[in-house]
């Protein structure tokens, strides 16, 4: 069984979603454990109420080297084999990239390339776009940059409010997350360039 660990820093909504898919048996895999940059998350209290591991890291005032240098130890520490970002709000250093290479996920809500960056949704309704979504792709040292392994779109409707829109497409979020980590568990892919191919 895979053990993935999940960087949290808030509501963790991505977290208990992947969490519910595993207990259905729809993912094989096990959650090793969830860690939270952010003490109060509300996902940790979320984790712990699952019976999961949930390991509060504070980041705050920590040189980004030696914060993600605890980062590594502690998903060691876990035996921690593919690290998922779910709402982790922190960029990660070249060092915690290259300590776990393309194995680490992270979930956006936008169609990148388009609205890299911070509330992506309001990003979206402020250019008027038709189409937004949500993209999974594995983490590089750029920021929301590197090979889309899956993406999902959704209307912009003429109402829509960043809170609307935001719940449309966290509720493609939660689908796509979980599909993603199972191709990536499978092995069933190969990537060319920035492209991820099925094989
Ligand atoms: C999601 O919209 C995700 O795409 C973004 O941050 C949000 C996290 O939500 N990276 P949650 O903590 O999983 O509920």
């Amino acid at each position: 069984m895979s053990r993935l660990g999940i960087l949290i820093s808030g509501r963790g909504s991505n977290f208990e979603a992947i969490a519910d898919r595993i207990v259905r048996g729809e993912l094989p895999a096990e959650i090793a454990v969830v860690i939270s940059n952010r003490p109060d998350a509300h996902g940790l209290e979320a984790a712990r109420r699952r019976g999961l591991p949930a390991v509060s890291l504070p980041s705050r005032g920590l040189d980004r080297e030696v914060y993600d240098r605890m980062l590594i130890e502690e998903l060691r520490h876990h035996q921690v084999e593919l690290v998922c970002l779910a709402g982790f709000m922190r960029l990660l250093s070249a060092g915690f990239i290259r300590a776990f290479p393309q194995r680490i996920l992270n979930i956006h809500p936008s169609l990148l390339p388009a609205f890299p960056g911070l509330d992506a949704q309001q990003q979206a309704l402020e250019h008027g776009v038709k189409i937004t979504g949500c993209t999974v792709h594995f983490v590089d040292e750029d920021l929301d940059a590197g090979p889309i392994i899956l993406q999902r779109a959704v209307p912009v409707e003429d109402d829509d409010t960043v809170e609307t829109l935001s719940a449309r497409i966290l509720a493609e979020e939660h689908r796509v997350y979980t599909e993603a980590i199972r191709i990536v568990l499978s092995g069933r892919y190969r990537i060319e360039g920035r492209r991820v191919l099925s094989i």
